[in-house]
């Protein structure tokens, strides 16, 4: 019998390509999402390209008898990938309380039932934003660097899961989780049948270049060139959406395998590699033929200069590698957004 795990946020955008990968690998999934931020449709998107639809609960996490009802239904599961959370860093500023609920009570509600349902397995979707701006000294960032100040309450969210899910571990609960700690998820599906769908004006880069590339948007505002870095914008590690999908397989079987030797361990996902703003425009240029229209404005207030990730623990201990380059994820991210206005969705 195939072992089921319950992806929450799954017609998300990681959460659907992370779906994809789980059924590709012998998984059955069951996908719960409350649709705040993505469209029940995704799933007949995996389905195209799997050949299996997942199945779908429209139900809000922080809906504990709700939440309940699905994981009596669908028992058993090994595990859960919660990905489901409010993650617009400008949003969470102005509606701090919407986070901090959204974000920590799904993840105490999950967390609850589990050994109530024989639940094994918890991974959690954190973020590199943990790690605040690191001192330039400590770049690439490992699992063992300080964590800082959240620049955002959205960035406080992902510590005080961290927090709630590693002292309710230590408490004796008889699951073991791991913390995958993400830093800048980029690109589609080869197929182009899934991708970052982001509802009105994107705030992430990607998405806003892509559509100023195909005619959407005027002109991409780059926000700084006076940034203490090689040629002033910031950097970051952007990691192909794909192979990011993938270190959730590898981190679920690490448990489900009896692998871990921690109740709680933290991995790094992430290229290892930084790349500034600036040098990502040239590289989509270049890999595309398409000459970006882009200005350089103010810098945004909440960015960090620059993080990039130290990923050799993943890459022994998980045995998981990116294998994609940058020009295959934003040469995928322009094949998605050619697909969204072949399809006539933007
Ligand atoms: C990247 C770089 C901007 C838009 C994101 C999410 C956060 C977390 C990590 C998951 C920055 C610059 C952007 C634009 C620009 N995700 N930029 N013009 O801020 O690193 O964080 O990934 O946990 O939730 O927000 O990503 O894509 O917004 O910005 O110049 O129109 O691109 O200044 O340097 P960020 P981003």
């Amino acid at each position: 019998m195939k072992k089921r795990i319950l992806v929450t946020g799954g017609t998300g955008f990681i959460g659907s390509h992370t779906s994809v990968e789980l059924i590709e690998s012998g998984y059955d999934v069951v996908i719960v999402d409350n649709l705040s931020n993505s469209k029940a449709d995704v799933i007949y998107g995996i389905e195209k390209i799997t050949g299996i639809r997942p199945a779908f609960e429209q139900v809000d996490c922080t809906d504990l008898p709700a939440l309940e009802n699905v994981l009596r239904k669908y028992q058993p599961i090994e595990g859960i990938i919660h990905f489901a959370a409010s993650k617009a860093v400008g949003e969470s500023v102005k509606e701090p309380l919407k986070y901090y609920r959204n974000n920590t009570v799904s993840t105490i509600n999950l967390l609850e039932l589990m050994p109530q349902f024989g639940i094994k397995g918890f991974i959690f979707s954190s973020s590199c934003t943990v790690y605040g701006q690191p001192n330039t000294e400590n770049l690439p960032v490992r699992e063992t660097s300080p964590r800082q100040d959240a620049e955002s309450p959205y960035g406080n969210t992902k510590k005080i899961d961290e927090d709630i899910i590693t002292d309710f571990c230590k408490s004796g609960a008889p699951i073991q989780a791991i913390l995958l700690r993400y830093f800048n998820p980029i690109g589609a599906h080869p197929t182009a049948i899934i991708g970052e769908l982001p509802n009105g004006v994107p705030a992430n880069l990607i998405p806003y270049l892509t559509q100023t590339a195909i005619g959407i948007r005027e002109c991409l505002s780059v926000f700084g060139d006076d940034y203490n870095t090689p040629d002033g914008s910031c950097i970051r590690d952007y990691i192909y959406i794909v192979d990011l999908a993938k270190a959730h397989v590898a981190a679920m079987e690490r448990i489900l395998n009896g692998k871990s030797d921690k109740q709680v361990d933290i991995f790094n996902i992430g290229t290892g590699t930084g790349v500034s703003v600036l040098e990502l425009i040239h590289t989509f240029e270049k890999c595309t033929g398409v000459k970006l229209n882009y200005k350089i404005v103010g810098r945004r207030a909440g960015d960090i200069e620059q993080v990039w990730g130290n990923v050799d623990k993943a890459n022994k201990i998980l045995g998981w590698h990116a294998t994609h380059t940058l020009e295959d994820a934003l040469s995928s991210a322009w094949k998605w957004q050619q697909k969204l206005r072949a399809d006539g969705v933007m």
